[in-house]
This record gives C-alpha cells, sequence and structure tokens, in this order.
C-alpha cells in the first residue's frame, strides 16, 4: 500500500476537454452533483484558491485544503495550503486514506502528475474554449469502470462517470508483480 493518502482528481469534462467556460461548473446536470457529493463527503479535499471561493458555503463534514500561493490568505473553512506534497502530508497527519482534488484547472494542474485516480464525468457536449482539465498520457492509466447514462428530461447532455488509476497504481492496489 502507499505510505501517503491516494491523491484523486475528480471532474467533470467536456467531450472537448474543458471543464469550465470561466465562471463555474456550465452545466446542470443532478445526477452528477449527487456522484460528486456522494464520493467526497466526509474526505479531505484539495480545491484551488478560485474554485474554494466558488464553493464556500458548500462544505459540511469536509476536510478542505486551499491551494494558495498567498501566505497570508486564511480560509473560512479548512486551511490553506502551498503544495500538493503539504496538503498530501496534512490529510495523512489527519488520518486520510485520500485526498480528493476537486479543481479548478490550477489545482488539477499540479496535481496530476502525482495522482493515483482520475474519477472523471464526461459530458456529451463541446464548449469549444474556457478551462482546460489538463492533458495526460492515456497509455499511463487503466480505465477501471464506467456507467453510462443518456440525456433525459433533467439531463440535457449524455454523461459517463468513468474511474481510471494509473498503472503503477493498480499494480500497488491489487498487488500484482511490478
Ligand atoms: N468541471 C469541474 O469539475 C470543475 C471543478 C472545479 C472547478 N471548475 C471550474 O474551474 C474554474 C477555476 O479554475 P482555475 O484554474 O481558474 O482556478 P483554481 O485552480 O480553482 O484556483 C487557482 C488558484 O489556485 C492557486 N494555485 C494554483 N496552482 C497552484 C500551485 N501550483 N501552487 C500554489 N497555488 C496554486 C492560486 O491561488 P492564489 O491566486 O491565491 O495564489 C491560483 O490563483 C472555475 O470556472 C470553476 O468553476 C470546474
Amino acid at each position: 500500500m502507499s505510505s501517503r493518502p491516494l491523491l484523486t482528481l475528480i471532474a467533470a469534462v467536456s467531450a472537448d476537454g474543458f471543464i469550465s467556460t470561466g465562471k463555474g461548473v456550465p452545466w446542470h446536470l443532478p445526477c452528477d452533483q449527487e456522484h460528486f457529493r456522494h464520493i467526497t463527503r466526509g474526505q479531505w479535499l484539495l480545491i484551488g484558491r478560485t474554485t474554494y471561493e466558488e464553493m464556500v458555503g458548500w462544505f459540511q463534514d469536509h476536510h478542505p485544503l486551499v491551494l494558495t500561493r498567498d501566505n497570508s490568505f486564511k480560509p473560512a473553512v479548512g486551511q490553506a495550503v502551498s503544495s500538493v506534497p503539504e496538503a498530501l502530508r496534512i490529510a495523512a497527519e489527519g488520518g486520510a486514506q485520500e485526498l480528493f482534488v476537486c479543481g479548478g484547472s490550477g489545482a488539477y494542474a499540479a496535481a496530476i502528475p502525482s495522482a493515483d485516480r482520475l474519477v472523471l464525468t464526461h459530458v456529451a457536449s463541446n464548449l469549444y474554449k474556457g478551462v482546460p482539465f489538463p492533458t495526460f498520457e492515456p497509455a499511463e492509466w487503466e480505465r477501471v469502470s464506467r456507467q453510462d447514462f443518456p440525456a433525459d428530461l433533467t439531463h440535457p447532455h449524455a454523461l459517463a462517470f468513468a474511474t481510471y488509476e494509473r498503472r503503477s497504481t493498480t499494480k500497488k492496489l491489487t498487488g500484482s508483480p511490478l
């Protein structure tokens, strides 16, 4: 097993690779909101300062760590961190098994080089421009689950929940020989 918490990015991503047009999550997809709430309930979260400010008021039993370069920033809930390793250290000291990176683009970009899992909602819609999800090398990741949902009266776009594990992490999690 890993000696630090697993590092998981959780994001909703358009078919052309964006997470936002610039302000807020651009889709109203109740089933994705419930999926996000369910997975992150009670968990340690790493959130970029911009997204944190959009989400203030949302945190309940979560442990938010806010990524910022501003040493004077004091979040109303949770605590500020200046790097992903610092966030992992604090989460580990708090007993976390997993740290969920909840965006935005800056936080995902900082975390993806050390990420173990990607929990992605693939939204069947193009945004054409906006705030990107970082590019990643598909060969390094194994898709371990995928659930598809068609568009319906409350979901204007089809979507899929997919989980990917970094191949080296999959070996560690399953105990397969290296
Ligand atoms: N679709 C989705 O799943 C999803 C999820 C979350 C967010 N979003 C969207 O993403 C957008 C925000 O993304 P964003 O990239 O602009 O902002 P962000 O990642 O939420 O926050 C950016 C801030 O985080 C801090 N930061 C970033 N990288 C850092 C690093 N390496 N070290 C230390 N601090 C660092 C800096 O804070 P300081 O300026 O304080 O130094 C930076 O200004 C919003 O539109 C939001 O709605 C979408």
